[in-house]
């Protein structure tokens, strides 16, 4: 089974929007999901109430219940648990962090959502998860110069999954209805999106399981493992090498000959034109 988290501590990003509708397009898919909400608030509860069909259960789980509930939703053949946290800084998203094998940050295109979602992506490294931001509500014309320097900044903090999430009405429309925007609109923009978005996921999540497995078989063999000691460290000290080279730029990129500040020296100290 396969878990994604979404997780920000900034509210209204579009964690519960998202999780519904990524639930509906991996349903739609063929997956067999189940929404856990941890958000107090019980939105996707809500959602689910409004839904006629069964088919996607969603069940408000305390954040000290998760880990239980998720071993018993995997042995009942669910595929894909899809999980909504609360807004802010809690013991839901801190759990919700810890046993998933993907977290999806939303933040919208202004620097209060990048400005949290920094916090949140220090929780996530610290458990050492994998992550990337999902940029959300972003003004349908997509290339406007905002959005473009929202995304730059987000990706110089991790990865950014594609594709860039726009204000949309049918997402607004979907909620109301206890739908998916592919089932609103199946043939609308923000059911391609979607339908986009959740196939990108499953390749990520696929990518990592194989990862894992590689990973438990190179730790299985001694030999292995020692190479992959030596190449570990070998990464780190290309991690340094870069750092050390970006940090110099700055003073490769000056003038030679002069410090930083001659020039404003200079300009002071010039003589006054003789009239
Ligand atoms: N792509 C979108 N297009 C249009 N409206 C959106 C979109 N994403 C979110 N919204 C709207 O923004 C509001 C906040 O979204 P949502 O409730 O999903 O955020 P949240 O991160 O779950 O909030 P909270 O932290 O309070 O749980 C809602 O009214 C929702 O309908
Ligand atoms: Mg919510």
């Amino acid at each position: 089974m396969h878990i994604v988290a979404f997780v920000t501590q900034k509210g209204g990003a579009g964690k519960s929007t998202l999780a519904s509708n990524l639930a509906v397009a991996a349903h739609l898919a063929g997956e067999r999901v189940f929404i856990c909400d941890l958000d107090p608030l019980q939105s996707l509860v809500k959602w689910s109430r409004l839904r006629k069909a069964v088919d996607i259960p969603v069940e408000h789980i305390p954040a000290h219940k998760l880990e239980l509930a998720l071993h018993s939703l995997g042995r009942d053949g669910v595929t894909v648990a899809v999980i909504d946290t609360p807004g802010a800084h809690s013991e839901g998203s801190l759990r919700a962090v810890r046993v998933a094998d993907f977290c999806i940050v939303p933040a919208r295109p202004n620097i209060l959502d990048i400005w949290a979602s920094e916090e949140t992506v220090a929780t996530i490294k610290a458990a050492r998860k994998d992550f990337a931001f999902l940029l959300n509500q972003c003004p349908p014309a997509q290339q406007s110069g905002r959005v473009a320097r929202g995304a730059q900044v987000l990706q110089e903090l991790g990865a950014l999954l594609a594709p860039m999430i726009s204000t949309r009405v049918d997402y607004q429309e979907a909620v109301l209805l206890g739908l998916g925007a592919c089932e609103l609109r199946p043939r609308g923009a923000a059911a391609r999106e979607m339908a986009t978005l959740w196939a990108g996921v499953k390749t990520r999540l696929e990518e990592r399981e194989r990862q894992r497995l590689d990973d438990r078989v190179i730790a299985s063999n001694p030999v292995l493992a020692s190479y992959r000691e030596i190449f570990d460290q070998a990464a780190r000290v290309g991690d340094l090498y870069t750092d050390f080279f970006r940090a110099m730029l700055p003073l490769a990129q000056q003038r030679p000959g002069r410090a930083a500040g001659d020039e404003e020296e200079e300009e002071t100290v010039r003589p006054r034109r003789r009239s």
